[in-house]
């Protein structure tokens, strides 16, 4: 169960990186810029949300046991390598939304997947919540995927 929040801490905590390092990449396109800078702020919310829920120590929250260890870890994996990756070439601002479009897609499902296993009711609203920033983060990639480029 630690290892298991310390993963998903350490995922939302690679997001807000590579975002972070979107966003100085793109810091000329003011608009772009700023959309990054929201969806820093956010992982950074994500992370603190469950360092918070770390701290509490909740044994046994799991009420079912869809959840394994190995389907985070390989998460986590696809994370990390994503912060890797994004340094050692600049990707194009469409491949950038392409990219951060599909990871938020994943992400949700996982976090509505992992509210759905815990029976400890605050473990299950963060997870709840997690899943709509995620949905939200969809949403406003897409959108303004469509402004720039057209359909996705
Ligand atoms: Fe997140």
């Amino acid at each position: 169960m630690r290892k298991f929040l310390a993963c998903c801490e350490e995922i939302e905590q690679a997001m807000a990186d590579v975002y972070k390092y979107w966003q100085k990449t793109y810091s000329d396109d003011q608009e772009f810029s700023a959309l990054l800078g929201v969806l820093v702020d956010d992982e950074q919310a994500h992370v603190s949300q469950i360092k918070l829920a770390r701290r509490l120590q909740v044994n046994d929250v799991f009420s079912g046991s869809k959840i394994d260890n190995q389907a985070i870890e390989a998460l986590l994996a696809r994370a990390r390598k994503l912060l890797v990756d994004v340094k050692k070439v600049t990707l194009s601002k469409e491949k950038v939304l392409r990219t951060a479009i599909k990871m938020e897609e994943t992400f949700n499902q996982v976090h509505v997947a992992n509210a759905v296993e815990f029976s400890d009711p605050s473990i299950k609203a963060m997870f709840t919540s997690l899943a709509r920033d995620d949905a939200k983060h969809v949403t406003t990639l897409r959108d303004y995927f469509e402004q720039v480029f057209g359909k996705v």
